[in-house]
């Protein structure tokens, strides 16, 4: 008989796992730490851990810092939302909250998990019964089919669900069991009626796929046996989604007891869009803090590497629309700008002008995977940067403050410190240079991107993580 593999895995706090540098300068002291590992146990925070998300402590902390003395009109924007860390804490503030998202799989957890609020428990805690009731009694026969080793494609009831027609992986993303329990949620997810309750449902069950799939996050999605782990033949799906819905369940009751004190309450909004076109979204000077972290210059895949949550959530279905998604990416992707033409900088700024050009000067044997492609990656990103000035010039209200978590980078063996050019991108927009507070002086990451420091080879280059604050005049 084939052993049942029941794995409790997370994401990794940050995709930036790879490798230790060492570093002299102090952190802040005055926030706490930016890294998303505490939120995997904060309620609300813990249901989806993001890739690169940051803590719930640290967004309150720069609340309280940057607005000690808010009324409760104050606007939040998050423009680049992830799982809706920022947009949460402001809530809870009784603050109202706009989010920008451009991966559908992380703008259905922001806009969930912000508005969780208002779901009723009752209603919910009896859509868990009848979910838990069904899914035992639709499922149980696959069980006993493992446990004799007898074909699950037999058992009955046959689920009506199907896998996404268009999701492909190098190996089967689910043993057949699993595969067909999924289904089977599925199934009884999509027939519940209160949209609301269905979209955190599905949402458990999102939390939940790559933990019981044959793949996991290394910090890339890997198959399991690439990573020498494994695989999963058979999972208590049903156990894991219950356990999701009732953790969820009971952190709404925390939410709304603390959301009762303010009325009207808060309002929220996430636009599944870029944050690129804020300016034909959003009326100007309509904020009053921007609290964020952007795609750092790592070439994190965060499409890729939540294909499984977009193709079996139905939020895409087919690769046109994962490169829609990619071409709106901030920054886009090295594989995505590597062989379009030469790429020029929009805007002046002699000291990164001078890095990009040493990166484009190395290794060019390598054509479009020396450095070339990759000075493309790095200027596509800076002017990402700078049309991210200009909307904040635009969206803050006079005298508001910009917060943007970033790190530094090395390409090609090059050190990028981004918060910097970022601070001189925000000066060159009409944006005043407030700080720059160190939060991480040590970070292990893969911020090394296709350099010598990722053969073991050493630059002596720190990768660090700093909150740049940028004011409108
Ligand atoms: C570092 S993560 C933010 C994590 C977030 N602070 C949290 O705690 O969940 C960056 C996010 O930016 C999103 N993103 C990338 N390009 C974007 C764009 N043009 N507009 C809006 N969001 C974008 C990515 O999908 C990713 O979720």
């Amino acid at each position: 008989m084939a052993s049942q593999l029941t794995l409790n895995l997370e994401l990794p706090d940050s995709p930036l796992m790879t490798s230790n540098v060492s570093s002299t300068s102090a952190p802040s002291v005055i926030f706490r730490d930016s890294a998303f590992e505490q939120n995997k146990q904060d309620a609300i925070h813990r249901w989806i851990p993001w890739i690169a998300g940051f803590s719930a402590r640290f967004v309150a902390d720069i609340l309280d810092y940057y607005l000690p003395n808010a009324s409760h009109t104050v606007r939040v924007l998050d423009p680049f939302a992830g799982v809706g860390t920022t947009l949460v804490e402001s809530l809870r503030r009784g603050y109202h909250s706009i989010g920008f998202e451009v991966n559908p799989f992380a703008a259905l957890a922001s806009r969930v998990k912000s508005s969780a609020f208002t779901i009723d428990p009752q209603e919910f805690w009896n859509t868990i019964s009848v979910f838990e009731n069904e899914a035992r009694q639709r499922t149980s026969a696959l069980d006993r089919a493992f446990a004799h080793g007898d074909d699950p494609a037999h058992c009955l009831p046959e689920p009506t669900s199907r896998p996404p027609m268009n999701f492909r992986s190098r190996v089967p993303f689910f043993s057949p069991t699993v595969e067909r329990k999924i289904l089977h949620c599925l199934d009884i997810v999509r027939e519940i009626p209160q949209t609301q309750i269905r979209e955190i449902a599905l949402l458990a069950i999102g939390s939940i796929l790559v933990q019981v799939s044959n793949y996991s996050y290394e910090p890339s999605l890997t198959s399991r046996m690439a990573a020498g782990k494994e695989n999963i033949l058979n999972a208590d799906v049903v156990g894991m989604v219950s356990a999701k819905l009732r953790a969820m369940h009971d952190d709404i009751v925390i939410y709304r007891s603390e959301m009762e004190k303010f009325t009207p309450y808060p309002t929220v909004e996430v636009f599944n869009r870029s944050s690129l076109h804020v300016q034909h979204i959003l009326p100007a000077e309509h904020v009053d803090i921007v609290i964020t972290s952007p795609p750092y210059l790592n070439n994190y895949h965060y499409i890729r590497n939540t294909r499984p949550h977009l193709f079996w959530l139905n939020l895409v279905s087919d690769s046109a629309d994962l490169r829609t998604i990619e071409q709106a990416n901030f920054g886009k992707y090295w594989q995505t700008v590597r062989d379009s033409q030469p790429a020029q900088l929009t805007f002046r700024l002699p000291a990164l002008e001078e890095v990009i050009d040493a990166i484009a000067a190395r290794n060019p044997e390598k054509g479009i995977y020396g450095g070339r492609g990759w000075a493309n990656y790095a200027i596509t990103y800076f002017n990402d940067c700078y049309q991210m000035g200009r909307n904040l010039q635009y969206v803050l209200k006079p005298q508001a403050v910009a917060v943007f978590v970033l790190g530094n980078s090395i390409m090609q063996g090059i050190e990028i410190p981004t918060d910097q050019f970022f601070a001189e991108i925000g000066q060159l927009c009409g944006l005043q240079r407030e700080a720059i507070h160190v939060l991480r002086a040590k970070r292990v990451g893969n911020s090394i991107i296709n350099s010598s420091v990722r053969n073991g080879q050493t630059t002596g280059v720190t990768l660090y993580e700093t909150a740049v604050v940028l004011r409108k005049p």
